[in-house]
């Protein structure tokens, strides 16, 4: 069967790369979890394994279920090849290492994901690679950190929690200058609402834990980039550190992406009327959303993303303690370290995901004591702010106002009622 390749990205999110299984017509995907994978001859075994037919030789190295979902996520990406690895974490970590080698910088947005802060700064210098975080919301100031063996810059944006917005197209302007890759975390976007390649980027990778798989019963991540840099992945890095994702998973990721479409435009239209709802309560200080006026790179945003997204963060009066009373008080909202869920899940950072981290170093990265993040989920919009400002009003009722200084009273505890 033949089919038009120019479809919209509704179109391919249901038919890019599928087809009905060539035996019994089955249209969902079949799950084929074999690990071996028998040929005809010798000949033919060889030249599957040197790369010179196309061919799935052996579990670690790929898998068909698999396989169709990485030329799915290519397509969506408008890559040319993709591999699916076993977390985002994996995707990120095989990226960086395919393009670094010992002696190698690379510089990074300042706000970055923990868990990569977390790689690059303790497990990349035991391997001779060195990092600079980054404002790269300034391009001077990015432009000015590239030294001689600078050999790519790696972003994400939105940036996870602040959802500060970088200009995909200028910062690859800058990485085509100095010859360099430049790697974008499009995580919390998902290509139906942001394609970095389109914008000059060179290497996209993903947590498909989130919004591709977008159930919460996956781990998974993907690389997209040129199809060499994607076989020298799958032979050099995740063949042999065993990275790989398994056909069960891939399976559910395909279901998953057939209704992305419909999911992203519930978590947009969901979130944007959070953010305005906040915006506008007294017991919040500061709220974090591209989809409003008042935030910094609206403009941009709306330039370079179909959609906002659904993640929302905010800093509620009254410092650590309001903070973390105010998400023990929410009923429908889960507190959670996961996002992009069809559920609504909170965390609040400084004392769940970053609470190591010593206060003044935490702020560099604008993580307050108040700051929540909140991955708004496709429940009814009505319900979700009725949860918050229940949570909100508990709160003010017990913060304290003293000379401009907002505290919370914490003589009263707060039992989570979920
Ligand atoms: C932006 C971003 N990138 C990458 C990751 C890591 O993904 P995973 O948990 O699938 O390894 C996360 C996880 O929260 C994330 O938020």
């Amino acid at each position: 069967m033949t089919k038009k390749v120019f479809w919209d990205m509704d179109t391919q999110l249901i038919h890019s790369a599928q087809y009905p299984d060539s035996n019994t017509g089955a249209i969902s995907q079949a799950v084929i979890p074999a690990v071996a994978y028998a040929f005809p001859d010798v000949e033919t075994a060889a030249a599957v394994v040197a790369g010179e037919k196309e061919g799935i030789y052996y579990g670690r190295y790929g898998n068909p279920t698999t396989r169709t979902l990485e030329q799915k996520i290519a397509e969506l990406e408008g890559g040319e090849d993709s591999i699916g690895l076993s977390s985002g974490m994996a995707a990120i970590s095989s990226a960086l290492l395919a393009v670094l080698s010992r002696g190698d910088h690379v510089v990074v947005t300042k706000d970055v994901y923990g868990g990569t802060y977390n790689f690059l700064t303790s497990l990349a210098p035991r391997f001779g690679i060195s990092v600079d975080f980054v404002d790269c919301t300034n391009l001077d100031c990015l432009q000015a950190s590239i030294k001689e063996n600078t050999k790519a810059i790696y972003i994400e944006t939105p940036s996870n929690p602040c959802l500060t917005v970088l200009d995909i197209e200028a910062i690859s302007k800058i990485s085509k200058l100095h010859s360099i890759p430049l790697i974008i975390d499009n995580t919390f976007m998902s290509p139906y609402l942001q394609k970095p390649l389109e914008l000059g980027a060179d290497i996209v990778v993903h947590s498909a834990t989130k919004y591709l798989n977008g159930h919460g019963d996956v781990l998974a991540g993907f690389v997209v980039a040129r199809k060499k840099l994607i076989t020298f992945i799958r032979e050099k890095i995740a063949g042999n550190l065993g990275q790989n994702l398994n056909a069960w998973e891939s399976f559910l990721i395909l279901r998953g992406l057939k209704t992305m479409g419909l999911r992203m435009k519930q978590h947009c239209s969901n979130a944007q009327k959070v953010a305005e709802y906040l915006e506008n309560n007294e017991a919040v200080q500061k709220v974090y959303y591209p989809g409003l006026r008042s935030h910094p790179q609206h403009q941009l945003a709306k330039r370079q993303m179909k959609g906002m997204g659904g993640i929302v963060s905010f800093e509620v009066r009254g410092g650590f303690s309001a903070g973390k009373q105010f998400i023990n008080q929410l009923n429908l909202a889960m507190i959670s370290f996961s996002l992009g869920d069809p559920e609504t899940l909170v965390q609040h950072p400084a004392s769940m995901t970053h609470f190591s981290i010593p206060e003044n170093e935490r702020l560099k990265f604008g993580i307050s004591d108040g700051l929540i993040r909140l991955s708004v989920g496709l429940e009814d919009s009505k319900d979700i702010i009725a949860d918050l400002e229940q949570a909100l009003a508990f709160c003010s009722a017990h913060v304290k106002v003293n000379s401009g200084q907002h505290s919370y009273n914490e003589s009263t505890p707060i039992i989570r009622k979920i």
